[in-house]
Protein backbone atom coordinates (compact mmCIF):
# COMPACT_ATOMS: atom_id res chain seq x y z
CA UNK A 1 0.00 0.00 0.00
CA UNK A 2 1.63 3.55 -1.04
CA UNK A 3 2.27 5.58 2.33
CA UNK A 4 2.15 9.58 2.87
CA UNK A 5 3.80 11.03 5.50
CA UNK A 6 2.17 14.48 6.62
CA UNK A 7 4.22 17.46 8.34
CA UNK A 8 1.50 20.04 9.20
CA UNK A 9 4.08 21.93 10.66
CA UNK A 10 3.13 25.21 11.81
CA UNK A 11 0.82 28.16 11.54
CA UNK A 12 -1.53 27.87 8.75
CA UNK A 13 -0.20 24.26 8.16
CA UNK A 14 -1.91 22.27 10.19
CA UNK A 15 -5.15 24.24 9.32
CA UNK A 16 -4.60 23.32 5.19
CA UNK A 17 -3.39 19.78 5.96
CA UNK A 18 -7.02 18.67 7.64
CA UNK A 19 -8.55 19.47 4.62
CA UNK A 20 -6.11 17.57 2.79
CA UNK A 21 -6.86 14.08 5.44
CA UNK A 22 -10.15 14.88 4.59
CA UNK A 23 -9.48 14.52 0.99
CA UNK A 24 -7.65 11.98 0.61
CA UNK A 25 -9.84 10.09 3.05
CA UNK A 26 -12.42 10.86 0.62
CA UNK A 27 -10.45 9.04 -2.20
CA UNK A 28 -9.63 6.29 0.20
CA UNK A 29 -13.60 5.65 0.60
CA UNK A 30 -15.08 6.32 -2.67
CA UNK A 31 -11.80 6.11 -5.18
CA UNK A 32 -11.08 2.40 -4.89
CA UNK A 33 -7.65 3.50 -3.23
CA UNK A 34 -5.30 2.50 -0.53
CA UNK A 35 -3.22 4.97 1.36
CA UNK A 36 -1.58 4.41 4.72
CA UNK A 37 -1.24 8.01 5.95
CA UNK A 38 1.48 8.60 9.31
CA UNK A 39 2.19 12.26 10.94
CA UNK A 40 4.88 13.74 12.26
CA UNK A 41 5.67 17.05 14.48
CA UNK A 42 7.93 19.00 11.96
CA UNK A 43 9.61 22.53 11.66
CA UNK A 44 8.63 24.66 15.38
CA UNK A 45 5.98 22.33 16.34
CA UNK A 46 9.05 20.23 16.35
CA UNK A 47 11.11 22.25 17.82
CA UNK A 48 8.78 22.90 20.42
CA UNK A 49 8.42 19.08 21.22
CA UNK A 50 12.15 17.70 20.70
CA UNK A 51 14.45 20.63 20.70
CA UNK A 52 15.14 20.25 17.06
CA UNK A 53 13.22 20.69 13.67
CA UNK A 54 13.67 17.87 12.32
CA UNK A 55 13.97 14.45 14.24
CA UNK A 56 16.37 11.82 12.62
CA UNK A 57 13.32 9.69 13.49
CA UNK A 58 10.82 12.01 11.38
CA UNK A 59 14.13 11.69 8.68
CA UNK A 60 13.54 8.55 8.49
CA UNK A 61 10.28 8.39 8.73
CA UNK A 62 10.33 10.52 5.58
CA UNK A 63 12.95 8.62 3.19
CA UNK A 64 10.88 5.78 4.59
CA UNK A 65 7.62 6.86 2.84
CA UNK A 66 6.57 6.67 -0.96
CA UNK A 67 5.45 10.83 -0.68
CA UNK A 68 6.04 13.10 2.29
CA UNK A 69 3.33 16.59 1.99
CA UNK A 70 4.73 19.19 4.21
CA UNK A 71 1.80 22.18 5.32
CA UNK A 72 4.28 25.35 6.34
CA UNK A 73 6.55 26.25 8.66
CA UNK A 74 7.54 29.27 10.18
CA UNK A 75 6.92 31.95 12.83
CA UNK A 76 7.54 34.74 14.93
CA UNK A 77 7.80 32.59 17.64
CA UNK A 78 10.94 31.10 16.34
CA UNK A 79 12.15 33.95 15.11
CA UNK A 80 15.47 34.16 18.22
CA UNK A 81 16.23 30.55 17.90
CA UNK A 82 19.93 29.91 16.55
CA UNK A 83 19.77 29.46 12.95
CA UNK A 84 20.64 25.29 12.46
CA UNK A 85 17.26 25.11 14.60
CA UNK A 86 14.88 27.64 13.41
CA UNK A 87 11.84 25.55 11.37
CA UNK A 88 13.41 26.48 8.29
CA UNK A 89 16.72 25.22 8.59
CA UNK A 90 14.61 21.46 9.48
CA UNK A 91 12.73 22.09 5.84
CA UNK A 92 16.43 22.71 4.06
CA UNK A 93 17.88 19.50 5.65
CA UNK A 94 14.62 17.66 4.36
CA UNK A 95 14.46 18.80 0.93
CA UNK A 96 18.60 17.84 1.15
CA UNK A 97 18.29 14.35 2.48
CA UNK A 98 15.60 13.54 -0.26
CA UNK A 99 17.94 14.87 -2.64
CA UNK A 100 14.17 16.70 -4.35
CA UNK A 101 16.42 18.83 -6.16
CA UNK A 102 13.80 19.64 -9.13
CA UNK A 103 11.03 21.58 -7.94
CA UNK A 104 7.83 22.12 -9.73
CA UNK A 105 5.56 25.04 -9.32
CA UNK A 106 3.01 25.20 -11.64
CA UNK A 107 1.31 28.56 -11.40
CA UNK A 108 -1.84 28.01 -13.51
CA UNK A 109 -5.19 30.39 -13.59
CA UNK A 110 -8.33 28.78 -13.01
CA UNK A 111 -10.86 30.32 -15.01
CA UNK A 112 -13.49 31.11 -12.16
CA UNK A 113 -10.14 33.42 -10.58
CA UNK A 114 -8.89 35.53 -13.37
CA UNK A 115 -10.86 38.54 -11.67
CA UNK A 116 -9.12 37.18 -8.46
CA UNK A 117 -5.64 38.85 -9.50
CA UNK A 118 -3.96 41.95 -9.29
CA UNK A 119 -3.51 41.92 -13.03
CA UNK A 120 -6.01 43.07 -15.55
CA UNK A 121 -8.29 39.18 -16.89
CA UNK A 122 -6.78 39.67 -20.41
CA UNK A 123 -3.17 39.16 -19.21
CA UNK A 124 -4.10 36.16 -16.82
CA UNK A 125 -6.90 34.45 -17.89
CA UNK A 126 -5.44 30.92 -19.47
CA UNK A 127 -2.45 31.11 -17.71
CA UNK A 128 -0.16 27.99 -17.75
CA UNK A 129 3.17 28.02 -16.20
CA UNK A 130 5.74 25.86 -14.73
CA UNK A 131 8.26 26.82 -12.70
CA UNK A 132 11.15 24.72 -12.42
CA UNK A 133 13.52 25.96 -9.55
CA UNK A 134 16.69 24.35 -8.07
CA UNK A 135 15.98 23.65 -4.77
CA UNK A 136 19.04 21.96 -2.95
CA UNK A 137 22.09 23.71 -4.02
CA UNK A 138 22.98 27.20 -4.51
CA UNK A 139 22.99 30.26 -1.88
CA UNK A 140 20.68 28.21 0.44
CA UNK A 141 23.28 25.64 0.99
CA UNK A 142 26.55 27.05 0.21
CA UNK A 143 29.69 27.70 2.23
CA UNK A 144 30.87 30.05 3.90
CA UNK A 145 28.03 31.44 5.59
CA UNK A 146 27.70 33.27 8.44
CA UNK A 147 27.88 36.48 10.77
CA UNK A 148 31.74 37.44 12.12
CA UNK A 149 32.40 40.45 14.22
CA UNK A 150 34.95 42.21 12.55
CA UNK A 151 37.76 43.94 14.21
CA UNK A 152 36.20 46.96 14.68
CA UNK A 153 33.61 45.43 16.26
CA UNK A 154 30.81 45.27 13.40
CA UNK A 155 29.76 42.99 12.27
CA UNK A 156 29.55 40.91 8.19
CA UNK A 157 27.26 38.37 7.07
CA UNK A 158 28.49 36.25 4.31
CA UNK A 159 26.29 33.86 1.99
CA UNK A 160 27.84 32.20 -1.09
CA UNK A 161 26.37 31.34 -3.92
CA UNK A 162 27.51 27.64 -5.21
CA UNK A 163 26.17 25.85 -8.51
CA UNK A 164 28.38 22.63 -10.07
CA UNK A 165 27.47 22.10 -13.72
CA UNK A 166 26.31 18.39 -12.66
CA UNK A 167 23.64 20.13 -10.49
CA UNK A 168 23.11 22.65 -13.21
CA UNK A 169 22.59 20.10 -15.29
CA UNK A 170 20.34 17.33 -13.67
CA UNK A 171 18.03 20.47 -13.39
CA UNK A 172 17.95 21.50 -17.03
CA UNK A 173 17.02 18.16 -18.09
CA UNK A 174 14.25 17.82 -16.30
CA UNK A 175 12.96 21.14 -17.21
CA UNK A 176 13.78 20.42 -21.06
CA UNK A 177 11.73 17.35 -20.60
CA UNK A 178 8.74 18.37 -19.01
CA UNK A 179 8.38 21.50 -21.46
CA UNK A 180 8.42 18.30 -24.40
CA UNK A 181 5.27 17.43 -22.83
CA UNK A 182 3.52 21.15 -22.49
CA UNK A 183 4.70 23.92 -25.45
CA UNK A 184 8.27 23.26 -25.78
CA UNK A 185 9.82 26.17 -24.32
CA UNK A 186 12.41 26.82 -21.95
CA UNK A 187 13.20 30.26 -20.25
CA UNK A 188 16.75 29.99 -18.23
CA UNK A 189 16.75 32.61 -15.65
CA UNK A 190 19.67 33.78 -14.19
CA UNK A 191 22.00 37.12 -13.58
CA UNK A 192 25.12 36.13 -16.20
CA UNK A 193 25.26 39.59 -16.35
CA UNK A 194 26.80 39.76 -12.70
CA UNK A 195 27.19 36.54 -11.06
CA UNK A 196 29.75 34.11 -11.83
CA UNK A 197 26.89 30.93 -11.17
CA UNK A 198 25.09 32.81 -13.93
CA UNK A 199 27.51 32.64 -16.45
CA UNK A 200 27.83 29.11 -15.89
CA UNK A 201 24.46 28.35 -15.57
CA UNK A 202 23.77 29.74 -19.09
CA UNK A 203 26.69 27.65 -20.35
CA UNK A 204 25.64 24.48 -19.20
CA UNK A 205 22.07 24.94 -20.01
CA UNK A 206 23.49 26.06 -23.40
CA UNK A 207 25.29 22.95 -24.17
CA UNK A 208 23.28 20.67 -22.81
CA UNK A 209 20.25 21.89 -25.35
CA UNK A 210 22.64 21.80 -28.05
CA UNK A 211 23.36 18.39 -27.33
CA UNK A 212 20.16 16.45 -26.13
CA UNK A 213 17.04 19.16 -26.89
CA UNK A 214 17.68 21.06 -29.67
CA UNK A 215 13.93 20.10 -30.68
CA UNK A 216 13.03 22.73 -27.47
CA UNK A 217 12.98 26.29 -27.91
CA UNK A 218 15.37 27.97 -25.05
CA UNK A 219 15.58 31.49 -24.06
CA UNK A 220 18.04 33.12 -21.48
CA UNK A 221 16.68 35.80 -19.98
CA UNK A 222 18.44 37.61 -16.88
CA UNK A 223 16.32 37.01 -13.62
CA UNK A 224 15.22 40.87 -13.38
CA UNK A 225 14.04 41.15 -16.34
CA UNK A 226 12.02 37.66 -15.88
CA UNK A 227 10.53 39.13 -12.94
CA UNK A 228 9.08 42.32 -14.63
CA UNK A 229 7.74 40.20 -17.90
CA UNK A 230 6.34 37.82 -15.80
CA UNK A 231 3.78 41.01 -14.52
CA UNK A 232 4.03 42.65 -18.21
CA UNK A 233 3.20 39.40 -20.00
CA UNK A 234 2.96 36.56 -18.10
CA UNK A 235 1.42 34.51 -20.87
CA UNK A 236 4.95 34.56 -23.11
CA UNK A 237 6.43 32.17 -20.63
CA UNK A 238 5.84 28.37 -20.90
CA UNK A 239 8.68 26.46 -18.65
CA UNK A 240 10.80 28.90 -16.51
CA UNK A 241 14.06 27.17 -15.20
CA UNK A 242 15.87 29.00 -12.42
CA UNK A 243 18.15 28.67 -9.38
CA UNK A 244 17.01 28.32 -5.80
CA UNK A 245 16.82 31.88 -4.88
CA UNK A 246 15.59 33.87 -8.00
CA UNK A 247 12.74 30.42 -8.32
CA UNK A 248 11.90 31.20 -4.39
CA UNK A 249 11.19 34.80 -5.87
CA UNK A 250 9.49 34.04 -8.89
CA UNK A 251 7.40 31.81 -7.86
CA UNK A 252 5.96 34.14 -5.27
CA UNK A 253 5.16 36.50 -7.47
CA UNK A 254 3.25 34.05 -10.10
CA UNK A 255 1.53 33.01 -7.60
CA UNK A 256 -0.65 36.74 -7.59
CA UNK A 257 -1.00 36.01 -11.39
CA UNK A 258 -3.26 32.85 -10.09
CA UNK A 259 -4.94 35.16 -7.68
CA UNK A 260 -3.44 33.68 -4.27
CA UNK A 261 -0.57 32.32 -2.98
CA UNK A 262 -2.50 29.80 -1.13
CA UNK A 263 -3.50 28.66 -4.85
CA UNK A 264 0.18 27.35 -5.71
CA UNK A 265 1.02 23.97 -5.14
CA UNK A 266 5.15 22.10 -5.49
CA UNK A 267 6.29 18.92 -5.76
CA UNK A 268 10.41 18.42 -5.29
CA UNK A 269 11.34 15.79 -6.76
CA UNK A 270 15.42 13.48 -6.48
CA UNK A 271 14.33 11.28 -9.87
CA UNK A 272 16.74 8.64 -8.05
CA UNK A 273 13.97 6.32 -6.31
CA UNK A 274 13.39 8.64 -3.63
CA UNK A 275 10.16 9.79 -2.36
CA UNK A 276 8.69 12.97 -3.49
CA UNK A 277 8.45 16.36 -1.36
CA UNK A 278 4.89 17.88 -1.89
CA UNK A 279 4.62 21.56 -0.24
CA UNK A 280 2.48 24.35 -1.23
CA UNK A 281 4.43 27.18 -1.92
CA UNK A 282 3.28 30.15 0.58
CA UNK A 283 4.18 30.10 4.19
CA UNK A 284 2.49 29.57 7.87
CA UNK A 285 0.92 32.89 7.71
CA UNK A 286 0.92 34.08 11.32
CA UNK A 287 -1.12 36.77 10.09
CA UNK A 288 -4.05 34.72 9.58
CA UNK A 289 -2.96 31.86 11.77
CA UNK A 290 -5.32 29.80 13.68
CA UNK A 291 -8.22 31.78 12.34
CA UNK A 292 -9.92 29.47 9.93
CA UNK A 293 -9.27 32.10 7.09
CA UNK A 294 -6.53 30.17 5.25
CA UNK A 295 -6.80 28.97 1.57
CA UNK A 296 -6.34 25.18 1.53
CA UNK A 297 -6.25 24.48 -1.91
CA UNK A 298 -2.17 25.01 -2.64
CA UNK A 299 -2.29 21.92 -0.13
CA UNK A 300 -4.82 20.40 -1.41
CA UNK A 301 -3.52 20.60 -4.98
CA UNK A 302 -0.38 19.15 -3.89
CA UNK A 303 -1.67 16.22 -2.75
CA UNK A 304 -2.83 16.21 -6.00
CA UNK A 305 0.58 16.38 -7.53
CA UNK A 306 1.75 13.54 -4.98
CA UNK A 307 -0.65 11.39 -6.54
CA UNK A 308 0.17 11.97 -9.91
CA UNK A 309 3.99 11.91 -9.17
CA UNK A 310 4.39 9.44 -6.02
CA UNK A 311 2.07 7.66 -5.55
CA UNK A 312 0.89 6.32 -8.84
CA UNK A 313 -2.61 7.57 -9.04
CA UNK A 314 -3.09 9.94 -12.00
CA UNK A 315 -6.34 9.69 -13.16
CA UNK A 316 -7.03 10.75 -8.90
CA UNK A 317 -5.13 13.39 -9.59
CA UNK A 318 -7.00 14.38 -12.17
CA UNK A 319 -10.22 13.69 -10.47
CA UNK A 320 -9.22 16.44 -7.42
CA UNK A 321 -7.90 18.86 -9.65
CA UNK A 322 -11.50 19.03 -11.47
CA UNK A 323 -13.08 18.98 -8.27
CA UNK A 324 -11.11 22.37 -7.01
CA UNK A 325 -11.86 23.88 -10.72
CA UNK A 326 -15.66 22.92 -10.44
CA UNK A 327 -15.63 24.19 -6.51
CA UNK A 328 -14.04 27.54 -7.83
CA UNK A 329 -16.46 27.54 -10.42
CA UNK A 330 -19.28 27.04 -8.19
CA UNK A 331 -18.34 30.35 -6.21
CA UNK A 332 -16.24 28.66 -3.34
CA UNK A 333 -13.56 31.86 -2.42
CA UNK A 334 -11.52 32.10 0.97
CA UNK A 335 -10.66 35.65 2.12
CA UNK A 336 -7.53 35.99 0.09
CA UNK A 337 -9.68 35.15 -3.32
CA UNK A 338 -12.49 38.12 -2.02
CA UNK A 339 -14.64 35.70 -0.51
CA UNK A 340 -15.58 34.78 2.63
CA UNK A 341 -15.52 31.24 2.96
CA UNK A 342 -13.73 29.52 6.07
CA UNK A 343 -10.81 27.24 5.33
CA UNK A 344 -13.16 24.08 6.27
CA UNK A 345 -15.73 25.71 3.66
CA UNK A 346 -13.18 25.30 0.72
CA UNK A 347 -12.89 21.89 2.08
CA UNK A 348 -16.49 21.09 1.72
CA UNK A 349 -16.71 22.83 -1.49
CA UNK A 350 -14.00 20.70 -3.13
CA UNK A 351 -15.57 17.36 -1.03
CA UNK A 352 -19.26 18.26 -2.66
CA UNK A 353 -17.70 18.66 -6.01
CA UNK A 354 -15.43 15.27 -5.42
CA UNK A 355 -19.12 13.57 -4.73
CA UNK A 356 -20.75 15.44 -7.46
CA UNK A 357 -18.62 14.07 -10.43
P1 LIG B 1 3.58 33.59 3.88
O1 LIG B 1 3.57 32.86 2.61
O2 LIG B 1 3.40 32.81 5.11
O3 LIG B 1 2.47 34.75 3.83
C1 LIG B 1 2.49 35.84 2.91
C2 LIG B 1 1.09 36.45 2.80
O4 LIG B 1 0.25 35.55 2.07
C3 LIG B 1 0.41 36.66 4.14
O5 LIG B 1 -0.36 37.83 4.10
C4 LIG B 1 -0.49 35.45 4.28
O6 LIG B 1 -1.63 35.66 5.07
C5 LIG B 1 -0.87 35.17 2.84
N1 LIG B 1 -1.10 33.73 2.64
C6 LIG B 1 -0.15 32.77 2.53
N2 LIG B 1 -0.72 31.59 2.38
C7 LIG B 1 -2.04 31.76 2.38
C8 LIG B 1 -3.15 30.88 2.27
N3 LIG B 1 -3.01 29.56 2.11
N4 LIG B 1 -4.40 31.42 2.33
C9 LIG B 1 -4.56 32.74 2.46
N5 LIG B 1 -3.54 33.63 2.58
C10 LIG B 1 -2.30 33.13 2.54
O7 LIG B 1 4.97 34.39 3.92
P2 LIG B 1 5.64 35.22 5.12
O8 LIG B 1 4.60 35.91 5.91
O9 LIG B 1 6.68 36.01 4.49
O10 LIG B 1 6.35 34.11 5.99
C11 LIG B 1 5.80 33.63 7.22
C12 LIG B 1 6.64 32.47 7.73
O11 LIG B 1 6.47 31.37 6.84
C13 LIG B 1 8.14 32.73 7.78
O12 LIG B 1 8.62 32.14 8.96
C14 LIG B 1 8.69 32.02 6.56
O13 LIG B 1 10.02 31.59 6.72
C15 LIG B 1 7.77 30.87 6.45
N6 LIG B 1 7.63 30.31 5.10
C16 LIG B 1 7.52 28.97 5.03
C17 LIG B 1 7.31 28.36 3.81
C18 LIG B 1 7.17 26.89 3.78
O14 LIG B 1 6.98 26.31 4.82
N7 LIG B 1 7.23 26.26 2.62
C19 LIG B 1 7.17 29.14 2.65
C20 LIG B 1 7.28 30.53 2.77
C21 LIG B 1 7.50 31.12 4.00
C1 LIG C 1 9.46 28.22 -0.06
C2 LIG C 1 9.87 28.88 1.24
C3 LIG C 1 11.17 28.27 1.73
C4 LIG C 1 12.25 28.60 0.72
C5 LIG C 1 11.64 28.67 3.14
C6 LIG C 1 10.59 28.50 4.16
C7 LIG C 1 12.87 27.91 3.52
O1 LIG C 1 9.93 30.26 1.09
O2 LIG C 1 9.36 26.98 -0.10
O3 LIG C 1 9.19 28.93 -1.03
O4 LIG C 1 12.79 29.72 0.72
O5 LIG C 1 12.57 27.70 -0.07
MN1 LIG D 1 9.14 30.96 -0.81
Amino acid sequence: MPSLLLLPGDGIGPEVIEQVRRVSGWMTAHGNFHLELAERAFGGASYDANGTPLTQEAEAAALASDAVLMGAVGGPKWAGVARGDRPEAGLLRLRKAMDAFANLRPALCFEALADASSLKREFVAGLDILIVRELTSGVYFGEPRGIETLADGSRRGVDTQVYTEAEIERVARVAFDLARGRRNKVTSAEKSNVMETGVLWRDVVTRLHARDYADVELEHMLADNAAMQLVKAPKQFDVILTDNLFGDILSDEAAMLTGSLGMLPSAALSYAGKPGLYEPVHGSAPDIAGQGLANPLAAILSFGMALRWSLDRPDLEERLSAAVRAALDAGARTRDLGGSDTTQQMGDAVLKALAAQ
